[in-house]
């Protein structure tokens, strides 16, 4: 039985509202009712597609899927065709509830979602925060995140920040570092694809083991490590002076001084 969905819009359908649509199609989700607006006007598989916000009835959802830096381009546009009844979602980065209230003064509730792109295979994770009251829509935003993944409801805007720094750029980490695997790999002699294939299964079967074994990563780390071992020994220079811990800490540190000057743009009359 296809899970409906009430009118919706989705404002911008590239890489990341592309994946939303991938994941819950293939939970069939029924988008008889959805609008997808790409000034390109590339088709999105199964949903409507149009050049041009829409004259017509406001949708009751309107999931903003742009670039935060298009917002002070698109809003004037577009909040007048939104409604009180309308439950705006926006998965622009960095750009918070606030400033989407004031430029869209009119629409029933915000929700802020940031979402990753495994939503698209029903792996990711979305984190969700709304400074408005949402009875029912709750409830109903978390089956239809749920549909993708882990849905998480974030308390305050700085977690949805801290989720999104994680989970929604952590893609992009895990590939660079599922790359250098595979980069080490050819340097000790393997053929690229054999490195790149060896590299991805790595990574793919450590997640399943973590996820399905009760213990701690650094149990299942000191599973393959054997004391004085070949992997102690690498080990070693991945937690020499906390190393790796560093890195990826000071990576996503950079990415949360950026969403921190995007949410400042954003701010900007
Ligand atoms: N990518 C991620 O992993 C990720 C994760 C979390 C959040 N986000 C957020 O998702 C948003 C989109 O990112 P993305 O990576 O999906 O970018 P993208 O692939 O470049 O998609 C941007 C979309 O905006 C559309 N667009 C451009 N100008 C427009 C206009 N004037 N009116 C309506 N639509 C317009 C583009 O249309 P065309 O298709 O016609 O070019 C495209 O569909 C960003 O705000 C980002 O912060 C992304």
């Amino acid at each position: 039985m296809p899970i409906p969905l009430p009118p919706i819009w989705f404002v911008g359908c590239g890489n990341m509202a592309g994946a939303l649509i991938a994941g819950w199609r293939s939970a069939d989700v029924d988008f008889s009712n959805a609008i997808a607006i790409r000034p390109s006007g590339k088709q999105v598989d199964g949903v409507t597609t149009i050049t041009e916000l829409p004259d017509g009835p406001p949708p009751l959802r309107c999931v903003l899927g742009f670039k935060p830096q298009k917002l002070s381009e698109i809003a004037p546009e577009l909040a007048p065709r939104l409604s009180e009844e309308t439950i705006l979602v926006s998965m622009l980065a960095g750009v918070e509830a606030e400033t989407l209230r004031k430029l869209f003064p009119n629409v029933q509730a915000v929700v802020r979602i940031m979402p990753n792109l495994a939503v698209e295979d029903r792996k990711g994770v979305t984190a969700l925060y709304s400074a408005d009251d949402l009875p029912d829509h709750r409830q109903r935003l978390q089956f239809l995140f749920g549909l993708l993944g882990s849905a998480i409801w974030c308390e305050t805007e700085a977690e949805l920040a801290a989720v999104g720094s994680v989970a929604g750029a952590g893609p992009a980490y895990v590939a660079r570092f599922i790359a250098a695997l595979a980069k080490a790999g050819e340097g000790r002699g393997l053929a690229p694809d054999v490195a790149g294939q060896i590299a991805l299964q790595t990574v793919l079967g450590t997640a399943i083991m973590a996820e399905r074994r009760a213990e701690t990563l650094d149990e299942l780390a000191r599973r393959v490590a054997s004391p004085k071992g070949t992997t102690e020994a690498g080990l070693a220079v991945l937690d020499a002076d906390g190393a790796l811990d560093r890195l990826v800490a000071e990576t996503i540190a950079a990415a949360a001084r950026r969403g921190a000057e995007l949410a400042a743009e954003a701010r900007k009359p």
